[in-house]
């Protein structure tokens, strides 16, 4: 249990704190200053591919506000802003022999300049599920592992060249899990492939997602490798990948339903972390996927075991557990908020993705830092208001029940350092605007800030105030 004393002990004086964002979900300006375009550019404008027909058009618009943008985080008092860079942006053909645009370098490398000029620590992730259309029609994008790893790597290190004098915290990838099973299982997020035939008559979800997660664990580790080799030297930042996670419990006691929630954490998080950090892929995987689940060579497994210099976190709720079903991509398991004496975990956000259960982020902090043993970065953490869409600005803006949730969760992190002794130096909560959110448009807000999209005006929501004020109050100062 969370106890009211620990909330009050301290965080260390140099945690780092700030608020998270990707590119494709805040910049808009899709066409402007030679950007190529992504696979979500055509996706999100396809009726039916996202619940209010929204698209990345104009979104909140940053990539022409983004000196307001900073302004707002520096009103916050954050220490860091982790933001995305635009693949399209940098080379408009994604290849490593297409051209570079300039006038994306300048774009970011300003950006930069700016948030430095206000004392804010740029973390840069540098795929945030935006990839350059043309490397998917050219070659089938992460299908298709030697040219998207020698392509990825290429970019990589052109962020690196151009950026990495001033960036000293690199995400390789954004939430691997995401882009394989969403993009290329469930098909419900660009490119939109899946068995389904009504969504993709030419995916195939039973060796696609598994292809996909490999190619973007290689790509990941060979960026990894050409940083430490040739930047780090000089630049000396840190380098990691950032994975999705739930905590997993057991629906009740039952020895399936026990092993189900060990299934479940294997495929959300194993899938991923076990090569990277342990140097294999989950056993549980091996089983289930036989041959289906790809192979490193000795030479890959070298090069990925060890990727990472942080365990990079984004984690939103935790699952009750069933054993059954024969969803893969969930390790043949059932999930559900719903206990056995019929009472919710918690309560319950706009996605039905999503409920607040503190005890659980405690829970997978330990567990995660007990298995991998690295330091922990919470790269995001959030919360969708239920029907906050559809309030007027002055009731969206009194949203206790994000609030609530970060009032758990900061309690959490301070309970997981102070009293477990798990070494987190990160928390991100995601995200600093309402914006773009994929598969469901604009319906969904995850912002501490609200945007009135007619008017692109930002008004500073409670839990901007509550996170501002915790983390003034909770961090060690000089
Ligand atoms: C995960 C993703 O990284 C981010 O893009 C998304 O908006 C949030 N979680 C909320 O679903």
């Amino acid at each position: 249990m969370i106890t009211p004393h620990v909330v009050r002990a301290k965080l260390p004086k140099d945690f780092i704190w700030g608020f998270a964002t990707a590119a494709f979900q805040i910049e808009g300006s899709t066409d402007i200053d030679g950007r190529g375009k992504s696979i979500w550019d055509d996706f999100s404008r396809q009726p039916g591919k996202t619940l209010d027909g929204g698209n990345g058009d104009v979104a909140t618009n940053s990539y022409k506000l983004w000196k307001e943008d900073i302004a707002l985080l520096k009103s916050y008092g954050v220490k860091s802003y982790r933001f995305s860079i635009a693949w399209s942006r940098i080379i408009p053909l994604g290849g490593r022999n297409d051209p570079i645009n300039p006038k994306g370098i300048e774009y970011y490398s300003n950006f930069i300049d700016e948030l430095l000029r206000n004392g804010i620590m740029p973390f840069v992730t540098l795929y945030h599920w935006d990839l350059p259309q043309n490397l998917h029609e050219r070659y089938g994008g992460w299908l298709n592992k030697e040219e998207i790893v020698a392509d990825y790597v290429h970019y990589a290190k052109v962020c690196f060249r151009e950026f990495g004098g001033r960036v000293k915290h690199w995400l390789t990838m954004n939430e691997p899990w995401c882009v394989a099973v969403l993009g290329y299982g469930r098909g419900v997020f660009a490119p939109g492939r899946s068995s389904d035939r009504l969504r993709s008559p030419e995916g195939d979800s039973s060796t696609e997602p598994w292809i996909v997660g490999h190619s973007v664990i290689l790509a990941h580790a060979y960026a990894v490798k050409a940083y430490r080799e040739e930047f780090k030297p000089t630049q000396r930042g840190q380098i990691g990948i950032t994975l999705n996670g739930d905590w997993a419990i057991p629906y009740d006691n039952s020895p399936a339903n026990v092993e189900a929630a060990q299934h479940a954490l294997d495929v959300a998080i194993g899938w991923f972390a076990d090569p990277v950090y342990l140097g294999h892929y989950p056993e549980f995987m091996q089983e289930m996927l036989g041959d289906r689940l790809p192979v490193f060579t000795t030479e890959e497994l070298a090069v990925v075991k060890g990727s990472s210099d942080f365990y990079g976190m984004n984690t939103y709720t935790t699952n009750l557990c069933k054993a059954g079903g024969d969803d893969e991509f969930q390790g043949r398991v059932e999930y559900t908020f719903t206990r056995p004496d019929g009472t919710q975990l918690g309560t319950q956000a706009h996605c039905k993705w999503l409920q607040t259960y503190p005890q659980g982020f405690r829970a997978l902090l330990n567990y995660l830092y007990k298995r991998y043993r690295l330091p922990i970065y919470v790269t995001e953490n959030g919360f969708a208001v239920k029907d906050e869409n559809s309030k007027t600005i002055e009731q969206a803006v009194q949203d206790f029940d994000r609030v609530e949730y970060f009032r758990g969760m900061t309690a959490a992190v301070v309970a997981a350092i102070v009293e477990d002794g798990v070494d987190i130096q990160a928390y991100f909560p995601w995200s600093l605007l309402d914006n773009f959110e994929w598969a469901d448009g604009y319906d969904t807000r995850f912002g501490v800030t609200y945007v009135d999209y007619p008017t692109q005006k930002r008004y500073p929501k409670e839990s901007a105030k509550f996170l501002s004020k915790f983390f003034k109050d909770n961090i060690v100062s000089d």
